[in-house]
């Protein structure tokens, strides 16, 4: 029998684990590949909610969550925890998604033990070493650290070739496309109780989310205060918020939007409720960037709550908008969608420049190739 290549993927976010999640199950299905789990656990909670939706486990776990944990702190663990799993395990090939700290400290890990490194959701980019804060400068890097870039979309990998950045690049779609064919489903019911309470078919609902570490401060008030007044002056509209079990977060979120009957914080949903959810939504309001890309799928208009996004595909395509985070332009742009039904219809169109639900085939596809088990290499997606 021909030795299995070794693929070891890491990550330890929600978003991290979302997206990976299809490709580790693709990987663990062909006979080519032996696929194992390195968790960071940089979330714990959310984590943990993901791994049991997709009925996966970890083979590893460095457990570094720790309560307001500092970018420091994140990166370090990561990397002392990585060291000893790498010289046990000793992976072909490190897997390693989008932008986090988990993902730059993993990445720096492979590369100190010389392994290469397979960067999923590479080249996205704002060109604002501040915003997104930390990401932009996480992706940055791990591009120069990774042999094989996957970039969902053509202008993530342009940017790619722009940069003369080194290794093989491949345009695959985005994961969390064929991560939503595990999660959406016609006839959902919701084991939240509040979710079962709202009335979907009377009522417009808006499902809001908020965690961006460069929006905390006085963008997040803003953005807080914008909603609330969105609220308030439409008593026909539920605004559900499930909130990020940062202690920031849910301190500004508490504090600016306890206590109006329309707003309904709850804690974070796992991802079919998450998907569910905002598929039976008017409008989705974020900071995401998940969100980002897969409220368009379901044909959702997104209001995205800042400065810039590295994600222009579907602002081009006419179902995002830039709101920013000034309190007037949020809602602003809120009341025209919620007031104008011409302006939602124009936005409200289902658009997947991020995907086509076989990003992981072609991810898996491309790794192949890269170890000589194929002689093909695959073709790029093509919205
Ligand atoms: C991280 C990522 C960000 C990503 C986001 C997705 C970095 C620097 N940031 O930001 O790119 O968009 O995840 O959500 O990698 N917490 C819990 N339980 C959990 C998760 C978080 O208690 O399951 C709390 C902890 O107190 C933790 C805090 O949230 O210290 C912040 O988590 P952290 O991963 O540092 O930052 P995020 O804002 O979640
Ligand atoms: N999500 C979830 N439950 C929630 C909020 C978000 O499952 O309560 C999902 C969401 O659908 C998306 C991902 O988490 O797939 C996005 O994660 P997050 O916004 O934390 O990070 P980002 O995408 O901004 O990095």
């Amino acid at each position: 029998m021909t030795k299995k290549i070794k693929i070891m993927s890491v990550f330890g976010t929600r978003p991290e684990a979302i997206k990976m999640a299809p490709l580790v199950k693709e990987l663990a299905a062909r006979e080519e590949f032996e696929s194992i789990c390195c968790l960071t656990g940089q979330h714990r909670e959310m984590l943990d909610s993901v791994m049991e939706i997709f009925k996966l486990s970890g083979d590893y776990d460095l457990n570094i969550m720790q309560k307001q944990q500092t970018l420091s702190s994140i990166t370090t663990r990561t990397l002392l925890g990585m060291d000893e799993v790498i010289e046990q395990a000793k992976p072909d090939m490190i897997l390693v998604h989008g932008d986090t700290s988990t993902t730059f400290a993993g990445a720096l890990a492979a590369f100190y033990h010389k392994i290469p490194v397979g960067h999923v959701e590479a080249g996205l980019r704002t060109y604002d070493k501040y915003s997104p804060f930390p990401e932009e400068m996480n992706r940055t890097l791990v591009s120069d650290i990774a042999a094989l870039h996957f970039s969902p979309t053509k202008a993530n990998s342009e940017n790619l070739r722009r940069e003369s950045v080194q290794g093989e690049g491949f345009i695959t779609g985005n994961t969390v496309i064929d991560a939503m064919k595990y999660t959406v489903r016609d006839g959902f019911t919701f084991q939240t109780a509040k979710l079962n309470e709202l009335d979907y078919v009377n009522r417009r609902l808006i499902v809001v989310t908020c965690h961006r570490r460069e929006n905390y401060g006085e963008p997040m008030e803003n953005i807080m205060q914008a909603i609330r007044t969105v609220a308030e002056q439409h008593p026909d509209v539920d605004i559900v918020y499930p909130v990020h079990l940062s202690p920031v977060v849910r301190e500004c979120a508490s504090r600016n939007l306890s206590g109006v009957e329309n707003i309904h914080l709850i804690d974070p949903l796992d991802v079919e409720e998450m998907h569910n959810l905002m598929a039976r939504s008017y409008l989705v309001m974020t900071d995401s960037g998940g969100l980002q890309e897969e409220a368009p799928a379901m044909g959702k208009p997104v209001l995205v709550l800042r400065r810039e996004t590295e994600r222009p595909e579907a602002v081009e395509a006419g179902t995002v908008k830039l709101a920013g985070v000034e309190r007037e332009t949020i809602l602003r742009l809120a009341n025209e969608l919620l007031d104008d039904p011409a302006e939602y219809a124009r936005m409200a169109k289902a658009v997947n420049p991020y995907g086509d639900g076989n990003a992981c085939r072609r991810i898996a596809d491309a790794i192949a190739w890269y170890f000589g088990k194929t002689a093909e290499r695959p073709c790029d997606f093509n919205p």
